[in-house]
């Protein structure tokens, strides 16, 4: 209450409270605390993880937001991320935001593409290499250039550059696109051979009822 209070735009403040009613309640869905029970820490690079874990064992979750919308993925005994950007959004020298983040292999497919569907593009690997990040939880240290997406539909293969610490294997990839505005991406750390099946559901209810109820 007191993170939210100090937001002094409306949207802000409110996309803020939406991710914590969201993830609260969704908590308790799955354990047997109140939504104002759960409590968190964070990491050194400031990813929040549960406090109360033996309340959940393994379980990990990941939040991103936009003003006006929040996504939080949830599972259990793998490492997962998930990043949302609003593609509307238009981005005037995305070519020059791609050779500053991506990769030269990224940068070089986004480049082939015909000037229309590279915005669409630019988001796809943009979300994706977020989401990554996200997952691994600790944050852009890790080098943004030093691995590269090739989307395929609504999937997406990872390469990682000679002595990148990661095995690209471990890693499944999806693509969402919720609304006529927003693309999300999540990387979810496959266990076993199998890749997580993603079950999705809107929390438009979830966070009204919660917020009523606060
Ligand atoms: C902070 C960062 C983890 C995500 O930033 P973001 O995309 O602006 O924000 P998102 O809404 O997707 O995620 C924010 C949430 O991630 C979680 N988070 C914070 N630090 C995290 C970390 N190190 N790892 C994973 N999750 C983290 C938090 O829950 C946070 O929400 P909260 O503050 O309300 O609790 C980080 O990747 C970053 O600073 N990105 C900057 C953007 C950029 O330059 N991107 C280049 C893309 S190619």
């Amino acid at each position: 209450m007191a993170r939210y209070h100090r937001y002094l735009a409306p949207d802000a403040a409110r996309t803020f409270l939406a991710a914590r009613v969201l993830l609260r309640s969704l908590l308790s869905r799955y354990g047997s605390l109140s939504p104002t029970a759960w409590r968190f820490l964070a990491n050194p690079w400031g990813r929040p993880y549960l406090a109360n874990e033996e309340t959940l064992p393994g379980l990990r979750f990941n939040l991103s937001h936009k003003p006006g919308f929040v996504t939080c993925l949830l599972g259990c005994d793998r490492e997962l991320g998930v990043d949302v950007e609003d593609r509307t959004v238009e981005r005037h020298h995305l070519l020059a935001i791609a050779q500053r983040f991506f990769s030269p292999a990224e940068v070089r497919d986004l480049m082939e593409l015909p000037q229309l569907q590279q915005p669409e593009r630019f988001y796809e690997l943009w979300t994706l290499k977020e989401s990554y990040i996200k997952a691994r939880g600790v944050g852009l240290g890790l080098g943004l250039s030093k691995f590269s997406f090739t989307v395929r539909g609504n999937t997406a293969r990872v390469q990682f550059d000679p002595g990148f610490p990661d095995d690209a294997a471990r890693w499944s990839f999806q693509l969402f696109r919720p609304d006529g505005e927003h693309i999300m991406a999540t990387s979810l750390e496959r266990v076993g051979s199998e890749a997580a099946v993603i079950e999705k559901g809107d929390g438009n209810d979830v966070v009204r009822r919660g917020i009523e109820m606060a």
